[in-house]
């Protein structure tokens, strides 16, 4: 079985893979971490000393070694799937795609005091999450295979993955 988990910033990906982990047996594995423990410095570190760009690089490779299980739910970055080339590569691996799909103004709750996201460090962050939530949604919407509403806690989303998976 090979997963991915993508979805908006804040869509609890990284908290419900984790969670799914701990109830069966499945390898969680997590794409930022992936690129954090290979340059040996955080997202945020990543962008300013070598810009976005670099990142999204990082962020295929990782994508594509990750991919190599052949049993692995994998934790995607909020911009993974955005980029076409990466569903790309997720399709033709055979994985399939879940969309944990949370409403704007969770997200907004969520995130509102996030320190560590690059993207969010701005005057404006309300605006600018609103604006890239709306432009990302439907993308995610297409390039996934299964649309999970994951407004709820991670426990109960976790189940119905879990489920859903028969794992
Ligand atoms: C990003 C989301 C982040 C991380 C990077 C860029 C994005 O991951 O990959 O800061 O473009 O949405 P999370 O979705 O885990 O926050």
């Amino acid at each position: 079985m090979k997963i991915v988990l993508c979805g908006f910033m804040g869509c609890g990906k990284s908290s419900i893979g984790a969670m799914v982990q701990k109830k069966t047996n499945v390898n969680f594995c997590e794409i930022d971490t992936y690129v954090v423990e290979k340059y040996k410095l955080s997202i945020s570190k990543i962008f300013e000393k070598y810009g976005e760009d670099f990142f999204r690089k990082a962020e295929t490779d990782a994508l594509i070694e990750l991919l190599k299980s052949d049993d692995v739910l994998i934790g995607s970055g909020g911009g993974t799937v955005i980029n076409p080339i990466n569903s790309k590569i997720i399709k033709e691996s055979g994985a399939k795609i879940i969309f944990l799909d949370v409403p704007l103004a969770a997200i907004q709750e969520r995130l509102k005091n996030d320190k560590k996201r690059p993207l969010l460090q701005r005057e404006d962050r309300e605006d600018f999450i609103e604006k890239l939530y709306n432009q990302r949604k439907p993308i995610y919407e297409n390039a996934s295979d299964i649309v999970i509403p994951a407004g709820a806690p991670v426990k109960v989303v976790a189940k119905k993955i879990i489920k859903l998976l028969r794992i």
